[in-house]
């Protein structure tokens, strides 16, 4: 177990850390949820400050982060970047609404011990990529961890949580078993490819065969399709592109089926985001749904994931969310552990 490099890190991607960085950190979020569960105190960040910056909505980020940080000892503070001055990136600001990513990131890292921030979509324009910049920003000028709580490229504490709820339904050993990452209709065409394309990286840590299927128009990536491709034929596993969803689904032991936009028709690859054109292609794959006559393609005990929330009835239909292969409320609570164990080792 590598115990030795975490402190004072921060955590974007799962793309910077190694397997056994990895897994060192499911085997502290084990310790952890064992303790929750036993109700044994475990005040790793007693009297710390965590500065959670929410840019977009969230339920389980939010409480499971706030939850966690009480659990640990310490606080987490809420911020609403309309009701601070709106950090914002040289370039981007406006007098005394915004306040630059620089300056925001050296006042928080010097009253706490760790900034965690969450933004991507309207409030970087949908420019592929600017949200990330922001976290690499801060980043850059915090003297303390910066946490990725979802942007617009990567979202590692729930790919983080996925991993465990895997491992926590086959063991360890996921030698030729199938992971199918798929999309799936919904009528928002706003969803950020940080779960889709985190999911992949974390899967690429095991020996998990993984098969990424979309209609043509949905590419992820390609520098995250690329890394997933070499970490997973490092560590054991496969990857495999399929544009057919039920041909991926095909013996599949994991579904994962969710709703992500056309990076495609999002700056900078085009001038402006493109939604009319966005729109044409979501509709045109109306049948790209999760439902018990597709499940009957896949292994009898296959999982079904989603990091939630969920379209109902789009996505996915009632009876197999609510079913006996569903995880999701797994996934859901293992955020909690997971990020705990993130927050334990880095702060
Ligand atoms: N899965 C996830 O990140 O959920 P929230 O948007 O509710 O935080």
């Amino acid at each position: 177990m590598i115990t030795h490099n975490f402190r004072g890190r921060d955590f974007l991607t799962l793309m910077e850390f190694s397997r056994e960085e990895v897994e060192t950190i499911l085997e502290v979020a084990l310790d952890l949820k064992k303790k929750f569960a036993l109700g044994e105190p475990h005040r790793l960040l007693q009297d710390k400050s965590l500065f959670m910056l929410f840019y977009n909505q969230s339920l389980r980020t939010r409480n499971s982060f706030e939850a966690g940080m009480t659990q640990l000892g310490g606080h987490a503070h809420f911020l609403d970047p309309k009701k601070i001055y709106t950090p914002a990136l040289e370039g981007d600001e406006e007098a005394y609404s915004t306040e630059r990513v620089s300056d925001v990131a050296r006042v928080l890292s010097r009253m706490g011990h760790g900034i965690s921030i969450r933004i991507y979509g309207e409030p970087v324009n949908w420019i592929y990529g600017k949200a990330h910049r922001v976290l690499r920003e801060f980043a850059r000028w915090s003297e303390k961890p910066v946490i990725n709580m979802e942007c617009d490229k990567y979202h590692p504490c729930q790919a983080l949580a996925d991993i465990l709820t895997i491992k926590e339904k086959y063991g360890n050993e996921l030698r030729n078993r199938k992971f199918v990452m798929s999309w799936a209709y919904s009528p928002s065409i706003e969803k950020p490819l940080s779960v889709p394309q985190s999911a992949i990286i974390g899967a690429s840590f095991t020996n998990l065969n993984i098969v990424l299927a979309h209609p043509k128009g949905f590419e992820l990536d390609p520098e995250v399709l690329e890394f997933t491709k070499q970490n997973s034929q490092k560590n054991g596993g496969t990857f495999e592109i399929c544009n057919d969803m039920r041909v991926a689904f095909q013996d599949a032991d994991i579904v994962y089926p969710k709703s992500w936009t056309s990076f495609k028709f999002l700056p900078p690859n085009v001038g402006e985001p493109q939604l009319d054109q966005t729109k044409v292609l979501y509709e045109a794959n109306r049948d790209w749904i999760c439902d018990e006559n597709i499940l009957t393609v896949c292994n009898n005990n296959v999982i079904y994931m989603h990091c939630l929330p969920c379209d109902r009835g789009f996505e996915v239909t009632n009876d197999v969310i609510d079913g006996r292969h569903s995880v999701v409320f797994d996934q859901a609570e293992n955020r909690l552990h997971v990020q705990k164990a993130v927050m334990a080792l880095t702060m």
